[in-house]
């Protein structure tokens, strides 16, 4: 890649991240419950590790927002599989594992999580609220085997058992497995 194909690239990115940014401020103004907040790489990498992620499994981000956490950990040697519903952050997702050459390996379905049949997961991954949580509680218990694992970022289970928190520079990281 050259510098000024480099420099259009991210030219690009920064002009679709900024005017996602406007979408993303109307939605949440106007229709949505948990806005979009992006969880940084040094945090995915801790993510990755807390939940022992293994080269070749499966990984799955309720809410997957832009795609980094799905992204990231596949550059790592994950799976990954993103459910978001807003179609503009499933497109930045889809267009950014393409450019990275993840696009066999990073998958992004449009949809609302609570109606989107659950895939496959090894771990799974969310940054929602307590109250979505809450919600997808029931439907984890009910699709995913016993000793599949999940980080959620800030937000706890009412009943899944905590196995550990871990605070990372005033972020807190739940990890749990289905019992
Ligand atoms: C706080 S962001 C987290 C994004 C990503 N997981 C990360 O950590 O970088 C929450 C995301 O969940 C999405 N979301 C909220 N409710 C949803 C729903 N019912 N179905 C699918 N996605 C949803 C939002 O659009 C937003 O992108």
């Amino acid at each position: 890649m050259t510098v000024t194909t480099f420099i259009i690239f991210t030219f690009i990115e920064v002009l679709l991240l900024a005017l996602l940014l406007l979408v993303a401020y109307f939605c949440i103004n106007g229709i949505l419950t948990v806005p979009w907040v992006r969880t940084r790489r040094q945090l995915v990498d801790v993510m990755f590790d807390m939940a022992k992620v293994k080269k070749g499994e499966t990984i799955v981000d309720f809410g997957s927002g832009d795609g980094s956490i799905v992204i990231e950990m596949t550059e790592m040697g994950a799976i990954g599989i993103g459910i978001e519903r807003l179609k503009p952050l499933v497109w930045l997702s889809r267009f950014k594992a393409k450019r990275k050459g993840l696009s066999n390996k990073a998958r992004f379905i449009q949809g609302d999580i609570f109606k989107t049949k659950p895939p496959e997961a090894d771990v799974i991954f969310l940054y929602l609220f307590t109250e979505f949580n809450a919600r997808l509680e029931p439907i984890f218990l009910k699709h995913y085997p016993s000793g599949t694992r999940i980080v959620s970022r800030d937000f706890t289970f009412p009943n899944l058992p905590l196995i550990k928190t871990k605070n990372v520079k005033g972020t807190k990281l739940h990890f749990y497995k289905i019992p």
